[in-house]
């Protein structure tokens, strides 16, 4: 039921663990299933220079957290907020229908960290 690169990611997941010197750092949780995704970035002109997370979740919320590093890595910010749930999905090959929710979870945090990061900047 899973692709083939799902599993990789799901057992191989890549940028993962913990950053020191972050210049944000966000969690964000599914109050459905009660999965929540800590995430680092190190941001530089605009761009995301680095990415680490501990996600606390099922299989599929590591294989989309893992993809969607990938994905942000080096991005602008605005081209990290266009992201969508689909497209880390589609990066995964596919999800089953049940589980396309759990792509939200690192979309959801990568717009919670510009957003803070760009609130704090503003302050
Ligand atoms: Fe919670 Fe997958 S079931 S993120």
């Amino acid at each position: 039921m899973y692709s083939a690169k799902t599993m990789d990611h799901f057992s191989n997941p890549r940028n993962v663990g913990i950053m020191e010197d972050p210049t944000v750092l966000v969690k964000v949780g599914d109050p459905d299933c009660g999965d929540a995704l800590l995430l680092f970035l190190k941001i530089e002109e605009d761009r995301v220079r680095d990415i680490k997370y501990k996600i606390f979740g099922c299989g599929a919320a590591i294989a989309t957290s893992s993809i969607a590093s990938e994905l942000a890595m080096g991005k602008t910010l605005e081209e990290v907020l266009q992201i969508t749930e689909q497209d880390i999905a589609n990066a995964l090959d596919g999800l089953p229908a049940e589980k396309m929710h759990c792509s939200n979870l690192a979309a959801g945090a990568f717009r919670a960290a510009i957003n803070e990061y760009r609130k704090v900047r503003a302050s």
